[in-house]
């Protein structure tokens, strides 16, 4: 093996370190989205990149939450949320929204027909209505299907490795 090249033998995952499968999974970069929904003190926000498309026809998307967070409850329930695909210079949205709690300003939130509240700009939103669940260890996947769309121009937020970056093309 070249130096430098992949490690061919690879290595068998452990629950006990799950550091090395964390460091080679943050390898693929990413887009940011905050997924939004009604809680039940007001609007709550959760930065998620396991966002992806899934399906065309009918129009689904999926996200999944850790079992974990503080916010699964709501989020895991929620009939209508809104997943918004950050900007590049929404990388301060992704870390107030990656805390329960925040004592960042609140966006200025506004409100589909559904309820849902939104962000006032995000690169694109998709309005979705919660279509199925799925386990997923010890995250639940979440897919949803897109009641309505919006987007902009601009260039998305990355993530990768642990750090926020950009897409230059
Ligand atoms: C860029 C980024 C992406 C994230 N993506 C997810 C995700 O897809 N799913 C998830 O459960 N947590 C994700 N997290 C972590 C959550 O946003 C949150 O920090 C964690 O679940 C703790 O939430 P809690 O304060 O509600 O317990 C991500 C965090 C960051 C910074």
């Amino acid at each position: 093996m070249a130096d430098g090249g992949i490690q061919q033998m690879g290595i068998v995952p452990d629950a006990g370190n799950p550091r090395l499968l964390r460091d080679a999974l943050g390898r693929f970069a990413t887009g940011v989205t905050v997924v939004t929904a009604r809680g039940p003190d007001g609007p709550m926000g959760f930065t998620a990149n396991s966002f992806a498309s899934l399906s065309l026809d009918p129009a689904l998307v999926l996200w999944s939450v850790a079992r974990s967070s503080q916010r699964y409850g709501v989020f895991s329930s929620a009939r209508h949320y809104a997943i918004h695909v950050l900007a590049e210079d929404q990388a301060g949205l992704a870390v107030q929204f990656s805390k329960a709690t925040s004592a960042a300003a609140p966006p200025d939130w506004q409100w589909t027909p559904e309820g849902i509240p939104v962000l006032p700009r995000a690169l694109a939103r998709f309005d979705c209505v919660q279509h199925a669940t799925h386990d997923g260890g010890d995250h639940l996947i979440i897919v949803g299907r897109v009641l309505r769309l919006a987007q902009e121009e601009g260039a998305p937020l990355v993530f990768a490795k642990g750090r926020f970056g950009r897409f230059n093309d």
